[in-house]
């Protein structure tokens, strides 16, 4: 079997960050969302996979690599424009060959144990597996009607009136006939030839496709809100460990990960949350469902539920940071020169709240 992960798209709703770095790349619980979707498809058995990129391709080829990380051949395949997730499977076409193969989409996150469903498609029957969650916002995804017996009736994208509330999870498995599938479709209202209709040319000529319910959470990460919701989530899944420095005027509760070359100093630091390489968090206090990337330094201040990333600088911040998403290279801090005012270098799309 093989994995397919898609990893184009500009991540617009996640300006300004993904001005400078591919949304992919974006850490929860300090990884990056497309390692976790390698890791998954690897955990599975499969060690060739297929990486379809876009316009930031060669930011993606730089920080995946050739695979050899994770023991995994890593084959990138640029797609020119946008045109779909079928398009995106007609392209890979030379690289699947006729195996069955797990489509993963890299920018979603989903509660571990998904590798067992993968493993378990490759040996079925089945032309295709789909995996299904219930949302509250069916409208705006992929969305399954069911029949009585748990078969799928029918499947639409995007459905002003949604017949029912599962949505389609971003992750397909599916073997060569899935092919013919995208050579019948033509492209949509949104001008791409979506994936949701080429299973539903399987389903229509009998093909047989077998939906699973997700039972967990599940994140499609497009907005900073997203973003925290999956970090938050990744960090109650995580196992703990603490190889950097507490020293013993600071208290850190056990659900903490303190990476190697950190320095948490006269501190608090309430878990779930992760603290990483080489970062220091002086007098300060570090909330819940906070992650806080490499090279980052925190000094008497409080943070919580928050994404900082990497050589970040947080000092003397009179209020409580919280669910916030903090870029690269931040500075924000407290200063005394008169006049005592507001002072910011905002980038373009950047959105602040003040109380
Ligand atoms: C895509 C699929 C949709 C699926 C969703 C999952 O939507 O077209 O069927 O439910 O991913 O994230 P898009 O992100 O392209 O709007």
């Amino acid at each position: 079997m093989k994995g397919l992960i898609l990893s184009g798209g500009k991540g617009t709703r996640l300006y300004p960050l993904t001005y400078t770095r591919a949304k992919q790349l974006i850490p929860v619980a300090n990884k990056p969302v497309l390692f976790r979707v390698i890791e998954a498809i690897h955990d599975a058995g499969i060690d060739e996979i297929g990486i379809v990129t876009g316009d930031t391709a060669p930011e993606i080829r730089e920080a995946v690599g050739d695979g050899s990380r994770w023991n995994a051949r890593i084959t990138y395949i640029p797609q020119d424009a946008p045109l779909g997730l079928a398009h995106a499977v007609k392209i890979s076409r030379d690289f699947l060959g006729d195996d069955r193969f797990v489509m993963f989409l890299g920018d979603n996150v989903i509660e571990g144990g998904i590798s067992s469903l993968i493993k378990q498609f490759d040996s079925s029957q089945w032309n295709s597996q789909i995996v299904l969650t219930e949302v509250a916002d069916p409208e705006h995804f992929g969305v399954a009607e069911l029949n009585g017996d748990g078969q799928i009736k029918q499947l639409i994208e995007k459905p002003k009136q949604p017949p029912s509330n599962l949505a389609l999870v971003g992750i397909y498995m599916f073997d060569a006939h899935i092919f013919e599938a995208v050579d019948a479709i033509r492209p949509s209202w949104r001008g791409e030839l979506e994936i949701t209709d080429a299973i539903q040319w399987l389903v229509t000529n009998r093909h047989k496709v077998f939906p699973y319910i997700h039972k967990g959470w599940w994140i499609d990460t497009g907005k900073p809100t997203d973003m925290l919701e999956a970090n938050a989530c990744v960090l109650e899944e995580l196992t703990p460990h603490v190889t950097g420095m507490v020293d013993a005027d600071s208290v850190v509760d056990a659900r903490v990960t303190v990476e190697a070359g950190a320095q948490i100093i006269n501190s608090v630091i309430r878990g779930p949350a992760i603290i990483g390489e080489n970062t220091r968090i002086e007098n300060s206090y570090v909330g819940p469902f906070t992650s806080i990337y490499h090279d980052v330094v925190i000094e008497n201040s409080e943070i919580e539920r928050c994404i900082v990333l990497e050589n970040s600088h947080i000092a003397d911040v009179p209020l409580r940071i919280q669910d916030s998403l903090i870029g690269r290279s931040v500075t924000v801090k407290h200063s005394t020169r008169k006049p005592k005012s507001l002072k910011v270098n905002l980038g373009d799309h950047s959105r602040m709240w003040i109380p």
